[in-house]
């Protein structure tokens, strides 16, 4: 049966072999020995993992700033894909930050993703005209 809770420690591995699998040419940041700790020390509770038993199938990691909410590492295990696993998924990170007065999520989609553009649009997400920009503080 499929669940979704907050992350729990005995799922490390299970994070970083679906994030590297949905994941395979994402930077060293963003890599779970990396993002995992950093998240665990700020809002915890908004990094959610879905599963069937005890194995991970799907991510999403939520943050929210005190004026926007943000979604990062929206994930699902390509076999267990069109289930209905992300939406369920993104409205429980949905619901999440809402309870903490979120009033817009934003989020970034790499370019020529159309497939996840055609699922946040499913869920009523909305193209914005903005140029995204970074600056990296650390390596
Ligand atoms: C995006 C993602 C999380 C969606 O998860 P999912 O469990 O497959 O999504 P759902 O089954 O809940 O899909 C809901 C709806 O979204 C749309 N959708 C989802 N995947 C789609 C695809 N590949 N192409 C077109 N529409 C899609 C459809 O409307 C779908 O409804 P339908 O299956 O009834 O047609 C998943 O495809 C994924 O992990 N992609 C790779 C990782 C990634 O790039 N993440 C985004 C980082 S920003």
């Amino acid at each position: 049966m499929l669940q979704i809770a907050q992350y729990r420690s005995e799922q490390f591995d299970g994070v970083r072999e679906l994030w590297e699998e949905v994941f395979p040419n994402d930077p060293p940041w963003n890599r779970a020995e990396r993002a995992l700790p950093e998240k665990l020390a700020v809002q915890p509770e908004l990094l959610l993992v879905a599963t069937i038993g005890d194995t991970v199938i799907g991510t999403v990691m939520a943050g929210y700033d005190g004026h926007r909410g943000w979604l990062y590492s929206v994930a699902v295990k390509p076999s267990q894909q069109r289930q209905g696993v992300g939406s369920q998924m993104l409205g429980e990170a949905e619901r999440r930050l809402a309870d903490l007065g979120c009033g817009k999520i934003n989020l970034q989609v790499r370019a020529g993703n159309e497939a996840v553009t055609a699922f946040y649009r499913r869920h009523g997400y909305e193209m914005e005209e903005r140029v995204s920009m970074g600056k990296r503080l650390t390596n």
